[in-house]
């Protein structure tokens, strides 16, 4: 028989440690990740001109949305309560082009601002299977 004991007893209760905060990712960093993103976005020609017209919120609404997403994403817990799959199926002119589009921006943010490839591959591969998600769910 083995026990299961919990030593830290300054957080008794704790989830165990994400892989996210395994790689040291932060709350510090989602936050520029993000505010360097949609800055690419905004000034894309492609994807800017759908964020314009499809966006219900303004832009420091949308940044403090995209935070709280991510943070629940990486870290497993959060305050994101949303439905992204709704949101983007009512984006008529999405087409596979424009999610891949979408990563190859994320991708070049996140080699701007981690501190190493591992912490890119953890955000990207989560990235590609939302992509994959939302891509899918358009119909
Ligand atoms: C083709 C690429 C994409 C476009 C053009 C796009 C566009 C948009 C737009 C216009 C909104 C704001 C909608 C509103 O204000 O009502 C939005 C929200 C959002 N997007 Fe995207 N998006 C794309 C890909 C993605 C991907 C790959 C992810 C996830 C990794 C993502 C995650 C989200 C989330 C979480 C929201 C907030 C949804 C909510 O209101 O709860 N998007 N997106």
């Amino acid at each position: 028989m083995f026990s299961v004991e919990n030593k830290d007893t300054t957080r008794p209760y704790a989830a165990s440690e994400s892989r996210a905060e395994k790689l040291c990712i932060t709350t510090e960093q989602i936050e520029k990740i993000v505010s360097g993103f949609y800055e690419k976005v905004q000034q894309d020609e492609i994807l800017g001109p759908i964020f314009e017209k499809e966006m219900t919120e303004d832009w420091d609404h949308h940044l403090m949305k995209m935070n709280s997403f991510w943070a629940t994403v990486m870290f497993g817990q959060g305050s994101y309560k949303g439905n992204p799959l709704q949101v983007h199926g009512k984006i008529q002119q999405l087409t596979k082009a424009h999610f891949d589009h979408w990563l190859c921006l994320f991708e070049s943010t996140l080699k701007e601002v981690c501190t190493n490839s591992e912490q890119v591959e953890d955000f990207l591969s989560r990235a590609r299977r939302m992509a994959v998600v939302l891509n899918a769910g358009r119909n």
